[in-house]
């Protein structure tokens, strides 16, 4: 039976910071973010948007009345989460009204969250051939202002269902994986910005790929000849480009270099323009490679994913003939609306986010065009609301 992904949608904010402008206030060389980071623009997140609320506005794009219908299962893949206890699944569920019956868990390994949901999705399906499953991958990356990896900042979600005989996406049977207890990039309990070792991460990213890569051929039978196209995920998009020269160098065939550096070039569009989204990074990076309309149909891409802490694993998909129907570029045209805002109003509403807090307190939702909005605490309890209803 093929299995894979059926729909595909993606949501940012409708705020981005201009790279360049982010450099020259930190007394940079904008090339050193632009070339040497890879990264054109930063999605800034609003205070009246977290992770429940990006997932949703992301799965409200493909989920209609059929499908609220058929999905059985939902699978947020989070390390943003809103609550120690309840997950994020069930508030997903009550704001796009999937049916009751269906049940919701949150999964979280830094930025493989959602990974370990497609396997588990893979499972589900060959059980229940004609039921669909809906994934999110939804996170806000906040490292603080004037840090090392503020250049790395930004968020998102993307959101995919998943089902037997999908239209776009075959995902392969076979998988490799690893994981080590290493401590690169964490967030303890008492805080909502991450702890990184910066350098260190960037190693061991490249490391959990060339192992799961070269253990995925040698268990294959295959080699780098068999790929149309490598993708990653993305914390920045020169950390794939530096992942993919690792595995390049032992290449000669150059007509393979440069197809896998030109698609790598595809899959990269969307994420220069976001930063990083963690659980959703990778995924946003296959929709950069899918509207970019240069796919044949049936190619076969290697996908790696990446979570800090660390686990890697590196699987295969194939392109569905007709894939277009369901994804092009026209899904992402809302990224050329969005607006730009300098580098004193991106501190603002960095420094906005609610705290934790006993108090009851709102957000600035009157301000925020999506429609999903987190207006705010009271009692302790999350309050959304959706555009179209009484927004005081
Ligand atoms: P940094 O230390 O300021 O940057 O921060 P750098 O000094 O390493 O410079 C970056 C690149 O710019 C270098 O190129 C420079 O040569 C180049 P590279 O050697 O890497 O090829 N450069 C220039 N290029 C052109 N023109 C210039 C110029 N100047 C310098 N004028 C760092 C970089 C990534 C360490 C920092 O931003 C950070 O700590 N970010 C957060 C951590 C991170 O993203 N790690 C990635 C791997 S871990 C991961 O992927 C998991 C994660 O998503 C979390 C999760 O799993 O949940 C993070």
């Amino acid at each position: 039976m093929k299995i894979g992904i059926d729909k595909l949608s993606f949501f940012t904010s409708d705020l981005y910071l201009p790279m360049a402008d982010l450099a020259n206030a930190r007394n940079e060389d904008p090339n050193k973010y632009l070339i040497g980071i890879g990264q054109s623009k930063q999605a800034v997140i609003r205070n009246s948007q977290d992770t429940v609320t990006l997932a949703a506005n992301a799965a409200m794009k493909i989920v209609d009345d059929e499908e609220r219908a058929k999905i059985d299962l939902v699978l947020f893949g989070t390390e943003s989460g809103v609550d120690n206890s309840k997950s994020a699944a069930i508030y997903l569920q009550s704001l796009l009204k999937i049916n009751s019956a269906a049940s919701g868990v949150e999964l979280k390994q830094a930025c493989f969250g959602l990974t370990a949901g497609i396997q588990l999705a893979m499972g589900y399906i060959a059980l229940h051939p004609d039921r669909r499953v809906l994934l999110v991958g939804s996170d806000i990356a906040r490292y603080g202002i004037n840090t090392l990896g503020e250049k790395t900042q930004g968020g998102g979600a993307v959101a995919m269902i998943m089902s037997a005989n999908p239209r776009i996406l075959e995902i392969g049977t076979q998988s490799t994986h690893l994981t080590r207890d290493i401590m690169d990039f964490w967030r303890p309990l008492n805080r909502d910005e991450a702890l990184v070792d910066g350098q260190y991460s960037s190693e061991e990213f490249i490391q959990f790929f060339k192992e799961t890569f070269n253990l995925y051929l040698e268990s294959q039978d295959e080699t780098i000849n068999d790929f149309d196209a490598l993708i990653f995920h993305l914390p920045y998009t020169k950390m794939g480009l530096k992942a993919l020269r690792a595995v390049l160098e032992n290449v000669d065939n150059l007509s393979v270099k440069e197809r896998l550096l030109d698609k790598f070039e595809d899959s990269r569009r969307l994420n220069r323009e976001v930063g990083n989204l963690y659980t959703g990074s990778l995924y946003l990076s296959l929709i950069s490679l899918l509207t970019a309309g240069t796919l044949k149909d049936g190619a076969n891409i290697g996908l790696f994913s990446y979570g800090s802490g660390a686990e890697g694993e590196f699987f295969t998909g194939k392109v569905v003939a007709g894939y277009e129907k369901m994804i092009n570029k026209n899904s992402v045209k809302f990224l050329e609306n969005r607006q730009a805002v300098s580098v004193s109003e991106y501190e603002r509403i960095y420094r906005s986010f609610l705290k934790p807090q006993t108090d009851d307190a709102k957000t600035d939702f009157k301000n925020d065009p999506a429609p999903f909005v987190f207006k705010g605490q009271e009692n302790q309890k999350r309050i959304y609301d959706q555009n179209n209803e009484n927004r005081n």
